[in-house]
């Protein structure tokens, strides 16, 4: 078998089953990747832009409904400035460079984020898409840029809390469904499933209040080596996985 038929028949197995609709990816160890080379910095992002767009298509041929992928943090912007400015721009240029190929998958972007904090011409490239692809029906990809998951519980009781001075809600009555409604989030189902590669432990501020019951999946692989067949992979170890949301 070669490895193409390997991953053809992989992904017949996990589709034989139920597959999660929302997978979360907290895409990490570029850095390791390049400098494990020899090479910079930038050209581990370069090569994680490439395994982002391996993800995407992968995704699509599961069938997953949402993809969510943790691009920039909030704390991402304390880097050395030349990184940030070189990240911030190849972001801007892969996600234009990918509207064709999301409109030909009937794919949409989303961003979760405070994205009115970054560059101006950064914002309008990423925004171009996001408005290009907002009637697609297919594969919603979410990329969380500009994300810190404080930041959005700050800006989800921000909103509630004027509510409540209006008038309009009692704090008595604030639900877990009004704070899921208040988040980036809002309309999307919480993950079922977060990857995190290069072994990191750590939940990094991603996604706080959706992955309560979220199952989680730590590879080592670094992410510009993450390859359909590991995400594939990811999906059947979830499949064997029991989910009880506190029951029993
Ligand atoms: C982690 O590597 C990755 C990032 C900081 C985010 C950038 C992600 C990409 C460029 C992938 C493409 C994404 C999209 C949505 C097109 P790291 O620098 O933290 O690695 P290290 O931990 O080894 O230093």
């Amino acid at each position: 078998m070669t490895p193409t038929d390997r991953e053809a028949a992989l992904l017949e197995t996990v589709r034989a089953q139920p597959v999660p609709e929302h997978i979360a990816i907290i895409m990490d160890g570029n850095g390791r990747w390049a400098t494990g080379r020899g090479l910079p910095r930038i050209a581990g992002h370069r090569e994680g832009v490439k395994a982002a767009r391996t993800i995407v298509r992968a995704a699509d041929a599961l069938g997953l409904r949402f993809l969510t992928l943790y691009a920039f943090s909030t704390e991402n912007w304390s880097r050395p400035l030349d990184e940030v400015s070189m990240l911030m721009n190849l972001l801007e240029r892969s996600v234009h460079a990918e509207l064709p190929e999301f409109m030909a998958r009937n794919a949409r972007l989303r961003v979760l984020g405070q994205t009115h904090r970054v560059p101006a011409g950064v914002r309008r490239g990423i925004d171009h898409v996001v408005h290009e692809t907002r009637n697609n029906t297919g594969l919603t990809v979410l990329m969380a840029f500009n994300y810190g998951g404080r930041d959005e519980l700050l800006d989800a009781f921000r909103a509630l809390a004027r509510q409540v001075q209006a008038g309009e809600l009692k704090p008595e009555d604030i639900s877990e469904k009004d704070v899921s409604g208040a988040l980036y989030t809002a309309d999307v189902p919480d993950p079922d499933l977060l990857i995190r590669t290069s072994g990191e432990m750590r939940i990094s501020n991603f996604l706080l209040w959706q992955i309560a019951y979220t199952e989680l999946l730590v590879t080592p692989v670094l992410w510009p080596d993450f390859g359909a067949s590991d995400l594939y992979q990811a999906v059947a170890e979830f499949q064997k996985r029991t989910r009880r949301f506190g029951k029993v």
